[in-house]
């Protein structure tokens, strides 16, 4: 179907983006290292990564509305909380981060 094959580029561009992003976050601002870190140099969730979870579609099914699978991207605290089978972000461990593996 035409529809599905373009949604399927989409998301791979989408993912892309999302992965590069995440990496830069996981590997380099683990949540408390943010504050003894130069902050304003470090990705941070806001900055770096909620624009991409709010321009692309991910908001739209893991958002305040709607949270799919209990999974609420809107905020840093909210995401880190993760999903109802638990955490899908681990910090500095990419590996262990079910969001990484989604969206790999
Ligand atoms: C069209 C609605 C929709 C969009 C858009 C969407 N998701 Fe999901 N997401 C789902 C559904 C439905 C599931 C459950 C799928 C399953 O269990 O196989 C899911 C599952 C997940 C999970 C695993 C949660 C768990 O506990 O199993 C993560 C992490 C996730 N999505 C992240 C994202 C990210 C990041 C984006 C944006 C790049 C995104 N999703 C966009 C609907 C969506």
């Amino acid at each position: 179907m035409l529809l599905s094959a373009d949604m399927t580029v989409r998301r791979r561009v989408l993912c892309g983006i999302v992965l590069a992003s995440l990496q830069v976050l996981l590997l380099r601002a683990a949540p408390g290292d943010a504050a003894k870190t130069a902050a304003s140099k470090s990705p941070t969730f806001e900055n770096d990564v909620l624009p991409i979870f709010k321009n692309r579609a991910c908001l739209a099914c893991h958002g305040p509305s709607l949270k799919t699978k209990e999974l609420d991207l809107g905020t840093y605290q909210s995401s880190m909380r993760g999903s109802e089978s638990g955490a899908v972000i681990v910090p500095g461990q990419p590996d262990e981060s079910r969001l990484y593996h989604m969206v790999k």
